[in-house]
């Protein structure tokens, strides 16, 4: 056996009746990840000749969802047990490799643990771990000597094997050649009429080969998904890791089980999270950002010293140094924001850039916008960008002031220093340095009076 050559075999064919969904069990997320995904993260840091994925419930969907990742694809069109799955990927295993076989719903595996467990296995070595309450997996035999003789499933297990709290995690690993000469022995006369892998154990030990065992104490790293409270409790608990992370790393959280990061969080230092935020994708907060409770940030970039009010969502956005957004703002794809930049309340932005020191605070929408250095925008400033067809640009240069209700009909220009009048409804450029309005003049009525009710 090369000791270097390392196949990962990924169990991922099951439907997962319990779910009660029509999507396969490995495509729900957890942390925004489907649960395959969670494992293939952990089986390429283990460097990988080859990671061949065995797929049957929901068919090509499962594939299709990974088209950006290496991976040989394996169909198990009928799902006969988790040996007839192995037994599909054989023909695809390097001769002289060694295997790791993990589970598609088995999303917190840990990579040193797997580690441990190449390490230690020549023929065949068993991930193990010894749990409170062993119902429902199988458990590992052994013999007066403490030497693994089997693994029994828990449907065909005696009442004293059931009373047995080590038991399989399902992550087992092998060298090829005796893997593949027990695949072939297997048989499904057992309770459930399955092709067990864990019957390669007993076959092992027939065959003189002593049986590794690597046994864990973390049993959320070797916990099955097979129902929505078991994803909702592998959930909180992987929220939690990171929330711990996150703090060991120098983040302020206010409460470290109100956060919930689905995707990669990269932090600086004195950084400050309220309750109830939720990050998504790729998110980067630089040192002495400030999150105010319930925002929800998505693919984007904050600058020194920003701090955000709640309620405030952001996607894919950039933001420089010392900004100040919401409370409720939301800025959507597109949008950057130069440094001491201030957006308010009620505020949306799309697609737009602000320069240095410019301010929309209140009520606004600006959508393929470019607004220059110190900016005002007024409240209720609206750019009205789509004609019901298309979109176009409005272009506002520096220090432009513009007056509260103004719509601005885009395309069009702002120069330089211009003062838009409030209430204007600007549909042709407006000079620099100049007052610009556009509004009905004020009059008063004389003699006026207020309809009354008519008298019946
Ligand atoms: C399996 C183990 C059990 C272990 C437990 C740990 C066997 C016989 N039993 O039991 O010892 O304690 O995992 O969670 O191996 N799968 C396929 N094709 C199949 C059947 C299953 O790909 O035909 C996949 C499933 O999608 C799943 C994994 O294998 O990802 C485990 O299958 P599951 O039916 O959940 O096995 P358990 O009964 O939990
Ligand atoms: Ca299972």
């Amino acid at each position: 056996m090369n000791k270097n050559l390392l196949n990962i075999v990924i169990l991922a064919a099951g439907k997962g009746t319990r779910m009660h969904s029509s999507k396969p069990k490995v495509l729900h997320n957890l942390a925004g990840k489907p649960l395959l995904q969670h494992v293939l993260n952990c089986a390429k840091q283990l460097s990988p000749e080859k990671i061949i994925v065995v797929y049957g419930y929901g068919g090509e969907i499962v594939p299709d969802a990974f088209e950006h990742e290496t991976i040989s694809w394996v169909e198990q069109a009928e799902q006969l047990g988790t040996g007839h799955a192995v037994q599909q990927a054989a023909p695809l295993l390097d001769k002289d490799a060694k295997v790791l076989i993990l589970l598609g719903d088995v999303p917190l595996v840990n990579i040193s643990s797997c580690k441990a467990l190449l390490s230690k296995t020549e023929q065949l070595g068993l991930l193990t771990v010894k749990k409170q309450n062993p119902s429902g997996y199988g458990r590992i035999v052994r013999d007066a000597s403490n030497k693994v003789t089997a693994i029994v499933e828990q449907k065909d297990a005696n009442d004293v094997q059931l009373k047995i709290n080590e038991v399989n995690s399902g992550i087992i690993a092998a060298n090829t050649s005796h893997l593949s000469a027990w695949l072939q022995q297997l048989n499904n006369n057992n309770a459930q009429k399955e092709f067990y892998l864990t019957d390669i154990v007993a076959m092992a030990v027939n065959d003189g080969f002593e049986v590794s065992t690597e046994i864990t104490d973390d049993e959320a790293a070797v916990a099955g998904v097979n129902s929505k409270p078991d994803l909702a409790t592998l959930e909180r608990e992987f929220q939690q890791r990171q929330a711990l992370k996150l703090m060991q790393a120098g983040v302020t959280l206010f409460d470290p089980l109100r956060i919930d990061v689905r995707g990669d969080l990269e932090v600086g230092h004195d950084v400050e999270i309220d309750v109830g935020c939720i990050f998504e994708g790729k998110v980067v907060l630089a040192n002495g950002v400030k999150i105010g409770a319930y925002c929800v940030i998505k693919d984007s970039n904050l600058g020194v010293g920003t701090t955000v009010a709640p309620f405030t969502h952001m996607e894919q956005v950039v933001i420089a140094d010392d900004c100040r957004i919401g409370p409720f703002a939301r800025l959507r794809p597109g949008t950057t924001l130069n440094t001491d930049t201030h957006i308010g309340n009620f505020v949306e932005l799309k697609n737009s850039q602000v320069d240095v020191g410019s301010k929309i605070n209140h009520l606004s929408y600006v959508g393929d916008t470019s607004i220059g250095k110190s900016v005002n925008i007024g409240a209720g400033t609206i750019t009205c960008n789509y004609d019901g067809a298309n979109k176009f640009r409005t272009q506002i240069g520096d220090n432009v002031f513009i007056g509260s209700d103004t719509q601005l009909i885009a395309p069009v220009t702002i120069g330089d220093g211009a003062t838009i009048a409030a209430g204007s409804t600007i549909t042709k450029d407006a000079p620099a340095d100049r007052l610009t309005i556009s509004r009905g003049r004020q009059i008063t009525i004389e003699g006026w009076k207020r309809p009354q009710k008519v008298k019946k």
